[in-house]
């Protein structure tokens, strides 16, 4: 067991967060949201984050962007994005990391599109905010540029209407060329395509993969779908609970998953192409872990089917299989599970 969390000394690392822990004050009691996360992303590779609903993944998301609202809470941690810490930024220095460094995109686009704004004003406003010098006629046709570069045909007309007047795939198309026009660094995208068709599914996933190739921005990719994961991303963090259980490549997870809940998470496995729109993950056994009474010892205990008495009292260890694949689980533990 190696207790050091990187390895590697990695220059090429865009992203580090460390022991990010957030909660939210409730009137059942502290509901602890993130318990100390860490994982990094490199230039120009995809993170997948994978978990069930209600594990940590959009608070996390939110918290490095500096969206999350009282009364959450950071409690600790650092988000160092090439080496400045985003948690440690006043607002408006945040303000013009947004959208410039980091853009963000949801699953509901509507939560980022003004109803009442034309597209055109929304895109050329926001290439206007960030570059200064930028003239309207220039941010106008880069704004049709890169509706064209998200597969909108019609961009010319496009730029005349209002949000509600289009497909929830078109808003998301939308979505994705404002969260690009400043061509960020680093994309989080929230479960883009979990609220859309089938169809526009993989239109939106094979958009993403697209501009995957022709940019070296990274992505952090949220989705509790595997099959999802194995499409777009590089490695992989699998949240419970507000916890990282295991993190590796995609190959670690597909051929070598070590931690229960990841092997849980993998037999749930739907087909991409075969997804009804808002499908929820095939369940796995037992109730999701309640963050205002989080159960003692390992978080993942009271679901798993390999539980062991230290299992019940105290949280595993580590386990460092190699630089990039580890897993938190008293079975890895070279046995100590079967000593205690
Ligand atoms: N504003 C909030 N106030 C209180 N609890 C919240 C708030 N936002 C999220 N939570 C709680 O934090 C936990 C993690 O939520 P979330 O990050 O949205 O999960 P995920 O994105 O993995 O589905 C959940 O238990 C959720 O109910
Ligand atoms: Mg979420």
């Amino acid at each position: 067991m190696v207790d050091k969390l990187y390895q590697t000394n990695d220059s090429d690392i865009l992203l580090e967060i460390r022991d990010l822990d957030v909660s939210f004050p409730t009137g059942r009691g502290e509901l602890r949201a993130v318990n100390g996360i860490s994982y990094n992303v490199r230039r120009g590779e995809v993170m997948g984050i994978i978990g069930e609903s209600g594990s940590g993944k959009s608070v996390e998301a939110y918290t490095i962007l500096g969206f999350l609202k009282a009364p959450g809470k950071i409690n600790a941690g650092t988000a160092a994005f090439e080496g400045r810490d985003l948690l440690a930024m006043s607002r408006r220095e945040l303000e013009t990391f947004r959208g410039r460094e980091i853009s963000m995109i949801f699953q509901n686009p509507m939560s980022c599109l003004d109803p009442v704004f034309t597209i055109g004003r929304q895109l050329t406003e926001t290439l206007q905010t960030h570059f200064k010098g930028v003239s309207a006629s220039q941010a106008r046709e880069k704004s049709i540029e890169m509706l064209r570069s998200v597969g909108i045909r019609d961009a010319d007309r496009l730029m005349k209407r209002y949000a509600f007047e289009l497909s929830g795939g078109m808003r998301q198309r939308v979505m994705i060329a404002i969260a690009l026009l400043c061509s960020p660094k680093l994309l989080i995208a929230d479960e883009p395509t979990t609220a859309l068709d089938v169809t526009t599914q993989a239109q939106i996933l094979r958009l993403l993969k697209k501009l995957r190739r022709q940019t070296d921005m990274a992505m952090i990719y949220i989705t509790h779908n595997f099959g999802i994961v194995a499409e777009i991303c590089d490695r992989v963090s699998v949240m419970y609970g507000g916890y990282i259980l295991e993190q590796g490549t995609v190959d670690d997870m597909f051929y070598r998953a070590a931690h229960p809940y990841t092997q849980a998470l993998l037999k749930a496995v739907p087909r991409v192409d075969s997804l009804p729109p808002y499908e929820p993950l095939i369940p796995i056994e037992g109730a999701p872990v309640d963050p205002v009474n989080p159960p003692d010892g390992c978080v993942f205990h009271p679901r798993c089917a390999f539980c062991t008495e230290i299992c019940r009292r105290e949280a595993p260890p580590r386990t460092v299989f190699s630089a990039e694949h580890s897993a938190s689980c008293w079975r890895l533990d070279g046995g100590a599970a079967e000593e205690r």
